[in-house]
This record gives structure tokens, C-alpha cells and sequence, in this order.
């Protein structure tokens, strides 16, 4: 396959072919491979990439830090404070000015436009770390996990349940379609996917052969579906005050063992993380205080049973993350 992603941005699944996506999974499952097998795949070095946090973040950050020391490269974290990128400095020159000193930068934070405009003004490599609309990263991570525990994806089926219109189902509608894997998603009508995104990926399906099917009913929406993926009700920036909302709102759509019996018999549980299962979190403890709920959008015994892959699914953001930077910095 002839595919060049040298110098590009990684801003949105929208801007990639799915050649270059299906090129990217496969540069993931070799570095993966050269991991597991200790074999050094510093190919980068004596370059260095800073990582702009301005939401909180494990897996991401981490991937993001390992997989650039694998690369043998040096990386800079800087957090939600401590840089004057916002407060004093606009998100323009901070571009150029860390663009003469690293050679990739990724950026997590709330307006995907705040990203396009930091790509804009840098002249190297920007890496969507995870924005209010997208995250495309996580779903190279999630498409490697179906990929080793389905195998071939076309025409198969995955469906999301909650709430639809966050940056994790928006992308995986995206990812889905250009890959020709039919997508459905289960929720409220208010939390559907917005139109103009949903008319751009039934074109990508229409090409590919594969559908989309929006649906309040969780018997529909799960029948045949190989894949079961949820993300949280409330995700980061939206305001705590929303909870009892999107409690009563999402409840029926919890991923229990019911629900995961309508889906095919070897279907797989998938979650980005982190996840709201138990209430061993601050967060979660204080939610079960006020609405009497103890699992959220997963029971616990859907998450931790055999059918759950999160924490492949958490592994190979390492592996997607180094590809999609090795990809985008090493030369033509
Ligand atoms: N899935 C994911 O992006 O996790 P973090 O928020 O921990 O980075
Ligand atoms: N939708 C979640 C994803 C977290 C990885 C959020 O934005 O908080």
C-alpha cells in the first residue's frame, strides 16, 4: 500500500482514507509486535514532541509518553497550568513558537476548533489528544482490539449505547463507516449523533457497502451487534448539575448482562475508560450518595466477565498512539 503520512495532522478520522487508517492499524499491530518482542524501535530519535493537556488524562498521556521514549524520543508534558498557552499567550504563537522546538504536538482540551487552529499555525505534526468532538486516537486502539479478537470487520456490527453525541461515539460513527462495519447507536432521540455528521458518514457506509442505524430500542439497536461500547454519561467539561439528567435519561441504556444477550453469542464489551462500573472512585461514590445508583453505564459484571476487552483495548492505545506519531514524523 502505498501510503505517506509524513508531516501530516492528526486532527480528525475525517481527514484520513480509510487506506491511510487501515495503514496506520497495520503499522500498530507491527509495533506492537517488535514490543512484545523487545525489540528496540527507536526511530526517531533526536526528535522531541510536547504534550498540551488542558483536560485530565491516563491512558493518553501515558501512550503518548511511551510511545514517544520507544521511539527514542524526548517528550514535555504540560498540564491544564503552568504554560502561559490561553491565559497570555494565544493558542497562534504558542503554535509557532513550540513549532522551533519540537518536532509533534498533541493537544488535549474542550473546542475542536482550538486544535484546528493550533495545526494552522504549526509547522509540524498536531495530534488530537481527545477534543469535545472527537477523539480519534482511541478509536485506531479500539478498531486493533476487534480486529484481534473478531478478526476480519466488514460487515460486522457495533453498537454504542449512551450518550451518542459525545466525541467517542461521534468518531467511532466516523470510524465505522469508512471501514465498512456497521454502526448502530442506542440512546435518548436528544442524545442522537447530530444530523450533518450522521448525512456525512451514510455516505462513507453507502460506499462501503455497510449501514447506520440510530435507535431508542436496545433490543434493535444490539441485535447481531460483535461489539458492545459505552463511554461515560457525563464526560470531562460538561457540568456535574447534568447528572440527575443523564442518569434518568441514559439508565435504560446501561450495558448489563441483558442487554449484552441480545448481541451474538462471542460478541466482545468495549469501553475507552475510565469507566464509572463500581463505586471505588470519589465521583462514583458520590453519585451512589445522591441518585442511589452503584454501576453506571456498565455493571460491573459485564466488565470485568471474559467478553470484556478493555483493558486490550487500553494496551493498544500505546501501540495506535506510537504508530500515528511515527507515521506522521519519520521521513518520506
Ligand atoms: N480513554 C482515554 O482517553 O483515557 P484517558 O482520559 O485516561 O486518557
Ligand atoms: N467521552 C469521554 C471520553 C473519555 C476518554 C470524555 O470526553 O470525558
Amino acid at each position: 500500500m502505498n501510503v505517506n503520512l509524513s508531516g501530516r495532522d492528526f486532527l480528525k478520522l475525517l481527514d484520513y482514507s480509510k487506506e491511510e487508517i487501515v495503514y496506520l492499524l497495520g503499522l500498530a499491530k507491527a509495533l506492537k509486535e517488535k514490543k512484545q518482542n523487545h525489540e528496540p524501535h527507536n526511530y526517531l530519535k533526536g526528535k522531541n514532541v510536547v504534550l498540551l493537556f488542558e483536560k485530565d488524562s491516563t491512558r493518553t498521556r501515558c501512550a503518548f509518553e511511551v510511545g514517544a521514549m520507544d521511539l527514542g524520543m524526548g517528550v514535555t508534558y504540560l498540564g491544564p497550568t503552568g504554560s502561559q498557552m490561553g491565559k497570555k499567550e494565544s493558542i497562534a504563537d504558542t503554535a509557532q513558537v513550540l513549532s522551533r522546538m519540537y518536532d509533534g504536538i498533541e493537544y488535549r482540551g474542550f473546542e475542536q476548533s482550538v486544535i484546528e487552529e493550533l495545526a494552522k499555525n504549526s509547522s509540524v505534526p498536531v495530534w488530537n489528544g481527545l477534543t469535545n468532538e472527537f477523539h480519534p486516537t482511541q478509536m485506531l486502539a479500539d478498531i486493533l482490539t476487534m480486529q484481534e479478537n473478531i478478526g476480519d470487520l466488514r460487515g460486522k456490527k457495533l453498537v454504542f449505547l449512551g450518550d451518542a453525541r459525545n466525541n467517542v461515539a461521534r468518531s467511532l460513527m466516523v470510524i465505522c463507516s469508512k471501514l465498512g462495519i456497521n454502526f448502530a447507536c442506542c440512546a435518548p432521540k436528544e442524545l442522537f449523533p447530530d444530523e450533518e455528521l450522521v448525512k456525512t458518514c451514510e455516505e462513507f457506509a453507502k460506499n462501503e457497502g455497510s449501514t447506520i442505524l440510530l435507535t431508542e430500542d436496545v433490543v434493535r439497536g444490539v441485535k447481531n451487534a460483535d461489539a458492545v461500547y459505552t463511554d461515560v454519561w457525563l464526560s470531562m467539561g460538561e457540568d456535574s448539575s447534568l447528572w440527575e439528567q443523564r442518569i434518568k435519561l441514559l439508565k435504560p441504556y446501561q450495558v448489563n448482562k441483558e442487554v449484552m444477550s441480545y448481541a451474538n453469542p462471542n460478541a466482545i464489551f468495549l469501553h475507552c475508560l475510565p469507566s464509572f462500573h463500581d463505586t471505588n472512585t470519589t465521583i462514583g461514590k458520590e453519585i451512589s450518595e445522591k441518585f442511589g445508583i452503584d454501576e453506571m453505564e456498565v455493571t460491573n459484571e459485564v466488565f470485568t466477565s471474559k467478553c470484556s476487552k478493555v483493558m486490550d483495548q487500553a494496551e493498544n492505545r500505546l501501540h495506535t498512539i506510537k504508530a500515528v506519531m511515527y507515521a506522521t514524523l519519520k521521513d518520506e
